[in-house]
């Protein structure tokens, strides 16, 4: 088992990787202020991980009380119908504020049960249990909790710190390999951002981390975790660096809300978008043809999307308009000045982005 730490002053929290863990129930139990715990995950996940997650704690400890909280799957119910059911859950299972929800599931599961757990009595414990790739490697780490609004991704939302995150390598093998591809996308962008090191690595590595080489997988999580952690704890509330883990979210989220949540998975999105980035930053003179030709190379090998759907350039700015980084109605991009080297900038002439769109898409 491999151990990080998020540091983040009195509010700091270990992320432990490793295979199996889900069935030790001991590294939860010092993370534990009562032995109430709602467990919350959906109907694909449960089936395959609750009974053991319930088993290892009846083990250690038969006092424990479990209120499970099962949702429907998918992108689509990341919204405040489905958040209800977990209030309702949580007000008829009689928790408390010093009771611990757990989210057990991938990004969606996180990003609600992280949001309800910030709210659920004006904040009670939370812990993630991330079971796809892409919440192992991101969307568990850092306190982004949040649920969609119609017309844009994560808008409405909270920071909101778990106090454990435990990532059992080991439930990837259920995984379907195009939601392992997606989570593919968020790894690759630590290495665009800020460790080229790690994209090298990468190329050398993308055919055994798809073949789910245990070692190479838990090395690559290890290392996106440890940057995540990095970012996370020098500017937890992005105010300026951790804008950064959102190269390509700025288009990916356009396509994600143009074609209606759950038609592109998320990082299929990011995978789309980052390829627009990089278009519009060659554009701008930042990066060789070179560097996009890599970018896309490894996208391709990774089983990612290089181009974007055709919704129409005009429909692509309608919904970047909506994103989280515009500040006094202009939007800023997260672009690339070269690899391993992201930078944020609102000064781009729209005829660029609209070229770097029109590129990128078909
Ligand atoms: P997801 O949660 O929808 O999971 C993908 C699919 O895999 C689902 O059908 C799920 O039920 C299933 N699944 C999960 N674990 C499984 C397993 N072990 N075996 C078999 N099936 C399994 O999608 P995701 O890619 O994990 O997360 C995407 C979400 O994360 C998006 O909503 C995105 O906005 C969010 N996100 C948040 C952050 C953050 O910092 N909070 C960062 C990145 C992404
Ligand atoms: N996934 C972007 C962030 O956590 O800031």
């Amino acid at each position: 088992m491999r151990v990080l730490n998020v540091e983040l002053g009195a509010r700091s929290y270990p992320i432990h990787i490793g295979a199996g863990l889900i069935d030790r129930a001991e590294l939860f139990l010092p993370h534990l202020r009562s032995r109430k715990l709602a467990i919350v995950t959906n109907e694909v996940v449960g089936p395959l991980y609750l009974e053991r997650l319930c088993a290892g704690f009846a083990r250690v400890d038969t006092g424990v009380e479990i209120v499970p909280i099962i949702l429907p799957d998918g992108e689509a119910y990341k919204e405040w119908q489905t958040l209800n059911t977990i209030f309702d859950a949580l007000s008829s299972g009689h928790c408390e504020r010093s009771s611990t929800l757990i989210a057990l599931g991938g990004g969606v599961v996180g990003d609600m049960g992280g949001f309800a757990a910030a709210c659920w009595q004006r904040g009670m414990p939370f812990i993630q249990i991330p079971t796809t790739l892409l919440a192992q490697v991101d969307s568990s780490v850092g306190g982004k909790t949040a649920i969609n609004h119609p017309q844009g991704k994560n808008m409405i939302g909270a920071f909101y710190q778990p106090r454990l995150v435990l990532a059992d390598t080991a439930t990837l093998d259920t995984l379907p390999e195009r939601e392992f591809s997606a989570g593919l996308a968020e790894v690759i962008k630590y290495g665009l951002i800020r460790d080229a090191a790690f994209f090298d690595w990468l190329e050398q590595n993308i055919d055994a981390l798809r073949a789910l080489d245990a070692g190479a997988l838990a090395w690559a999580i290890e290392r996106s975790c440890r940057n995540k952690a990095e970012v996370v704890a020098a500017d937890e509330t992005e105010q300026g660096e951790r804008a950064l883990l959102n190269l390509g979210h700025t288009f990916g989220h356009a396509i994600e809300t143009g074609l209606g949540y759950g038609q592109w998975l998320h990082g299929e999105g990011v995978a789309a978008g980052t390829m627009m980035a990089a278009e519009l930053s060659r554009h701008l003179g930042w990066i060789g043809g070179g560097d996009v030709a890599r970018i896309e190379r490894l996208f391709e090998r990774a089983g990612l999307p290089t181009y974007g759907p055709a919704l129409g350039t005009s429909r692509y700015l309608e919904w970047m308009a909506h994103d989280k980084k515009v500040e006094a109605g202009k939007l800023r991009f997260v672009l690339l000045r070269g690899i391993g080297q992201a930078v944020i900038t609102g000064d781009v002439e729209m005829s660029d982005v609209r070229a770097a769109i029109e590129a990128r898409c078909r």
